[in-house]
């Protein structure tokens, strides 16, 4: 049942950009000026249930909003530089964050977490202050450790509320999809694949045997699979060849999330996805956020969805991600309880 729900949900969000726009909202976006920030920024500016975009970088974002701003769709774009953090954030709904460093060949996400970390929670202090109410979509890594670092810097403010914070994990379901879709010889729309867990290597989990077309592969050719959506950000770092990691898939794979959380918001039904959230799932386990289908309306997250029937092999790529993502989300609080 939860398998073909899903799948229904989700080969419908792949229609970028749907709404049946009744309100429309401020968005922010932080690291605008980066390689994901840059078209992220663009695509947010077709997307028309977004009406006023602010770009905030501490460096290049007026001339990013400059650029945006000429496309012909109608909303306003502003840019603000380093210092005006807070004119940037003041009035908006949603907030993506792009900023931080990317990998280079060689590294773990978790080797970002000594730049990054400070980053994420620096905004995220200015979040809680300027505007509370704010959707928060984390993008920047490694985002097993950034999002409870959000959690726990709103935490202290006594702003936190786990409906609208959200890591953005899509580009793995948008990987997952692809990949699947290109060993079938089939639509991508057509092989929508769960993704839970985490966001970095064994913590990424996808149930392929939720989807029609992934659950009879077996053997070399499913572990492949796996192994392949789990390591497809070290494809795209090792191709980059130090030149960064995924800018323009992941501007994508934000953008189609951005527009699942307004279209929530905006009250639309059935907007079921998978997204890093302070999840019950395995709180007793010691994994207190963890990604699994959430279902997104007015107040953000409406319904965290369980994971559902898995094989026996899936069964084991779980009990491998959990210790892993305890570690990272462990991480992230220490650095927020020491600051
Ligand atoms: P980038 O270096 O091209 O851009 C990052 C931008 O952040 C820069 O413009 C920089 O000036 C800005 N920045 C740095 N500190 C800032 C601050 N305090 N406030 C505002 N902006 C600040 O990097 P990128 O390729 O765009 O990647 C950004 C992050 O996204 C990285 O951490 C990367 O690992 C992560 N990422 C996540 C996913 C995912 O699936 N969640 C996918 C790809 C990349
Ligand atoms: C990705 O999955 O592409 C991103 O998390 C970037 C990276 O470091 O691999």
């Amino acid at each position: 049942m939860l398998a073909r729900s899903a799948i229904r949900t989700l080969s419908s969000q792949s229609r970028m950009f749907s709404s049946s726009a009744s309100r429309q909202f401020k968005v922010a976006v932080l690291g605008a000026g980066g390689g994901i920030g840059q078209p992220l920024s663009l695509l947010l500016k077709l997307d028309p249930l977004v009406t006023e975009l602010n770009l905030y970088d501490i460096r290049g974002a007026p001339g990013v909003a400059a650029d945006v701003s000429h496309v012909d769709t109608n909303s306003e774009v502003k840019g603000f530089a380093a210092d005006k953090l807070d004119e940037a954030l003041d009035g908006t709904r949603v907030i993506v964050i792009p900023a931080g460093v990317p990998r280079k060949p060689g590294m773990t996400r978790d080797d970002l977490f000594n730049t990054n970390a400070s980053i994420v929670r620096d905004l995220a202090a200015a979040i809680g202050r300027v505007s509370p109410q704010a959707c928060i979509c984390v993008i920047s890594n490694p985002v097993n450790s950034t999002v409870p670092i959000v959690a726990a810097t709103l935490e202290k403010q006594g702003v936190f509320d786990p409906k609208r914070l959200f890591g953005v994990t899509t580009l793995d379901v948008v990987r997952a999809a692809r990949f699947l879709g290109g060993i079938q010889g089939v639509d991508p729309k057509q092989t929508p694949v769960t993704v839970v867990g985490g966001h970095s290597g064994a913590t990424i989990v996808p149930l392929l045997s939720q989807n029609s077309h992934g659950k009879g592969l077996k053997g070399e050719t499913y572990e492949k699979l796996v192994h392949r959506i789990q390591f497809g950000g070290d494809e795209v770092v090792k191709a980059k060849d130090g030149a960064g990691s995924a800018t323009l898939s992941m501007a994508y794979a934000g953008a189609r999330f951005t527009n699942s959380v307004l279209r929530g918001l905006n009250g639309e039904k059935g907007l079921v996805t998978p997204t890093f959230v302070k999840s019950p799932l395995f709180a007793d386990q010691g994994v207190d956020f963890f990604s699994s289908n959430v279902e997104l309306g007015p107040n953000g997250v409406e319904k965290i969805h369980p994971i559902g029937p898995i094989s026996p092999e899936e069964e084991k790529l779980l009990q491998a991600c959990l210790p892993d993502l305890k570690k990272n989300i462990e991480k992230g609080k220490a650095f927020v309880a020491q600051s």
